[in-house]
């Protein structure tokens, strides 16, 4: 009885790490009032044996004017912890302009579904 109550605390523990370990979402800044989805795309990128492979996301379009960032919300639609890394190497939160890199693990590939919002 004692040692099914243990194993299962155990159980569901080790299922809470392996959710974590799962998803690759990266989530900068936060969204405020009034803001507005001002750029979706989706980068899909399949795996190369050995290989890392990268990818940037550009906002806005060249010539094209930028909207103050709020937030910016990489989901990774690989899963089981195969997706890769997202970072934001250029603007960001508070800029009118972003770049953010992708990633892959090496010899895995990304479906990355990155959301830019801004005000
Ligand atoms: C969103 O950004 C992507 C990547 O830079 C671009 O290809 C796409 O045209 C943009 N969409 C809009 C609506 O600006
Ligand atoms: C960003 O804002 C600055 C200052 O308001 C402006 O000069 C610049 O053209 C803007 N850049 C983009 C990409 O919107
Ligand atoms: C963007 O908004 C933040 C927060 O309101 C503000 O501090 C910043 O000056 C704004 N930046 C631009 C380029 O408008």
């Amino acid at each position: 009885m004692k040692f099914a109550a243990i194993f299962t605390v155990l159980a569901v523990l080790g299922f809470s790490c392996l959710a974590v370990a799962q998803t690759h979402n990266y989530f900068f800044g936060t969204r405020v009032p009034y803001d507005a989805l001002v750029n979706q795309t989706t980068v899909i990128q399949t795996g190369s044996f050995l290989r890392v492979r990268t990818r940037d996301v550009e906002y806005p379009l060249k010539g094209q004017l930028g909207r103050n960032i709020t937030a910016i919300y990489v989901y990774d639609r690989l899963g089981g912890g195969r997706g890769g890394f997202a970072s934001i190497t250029s603007g960001g939160i508070g800029k009118n302009y972003t770049r953010i890199h992708l990633k892959t693990q090496r010899g895995n590939g990304m479906n990355f579904q990155v959301e830019i919002y801004g005000r």
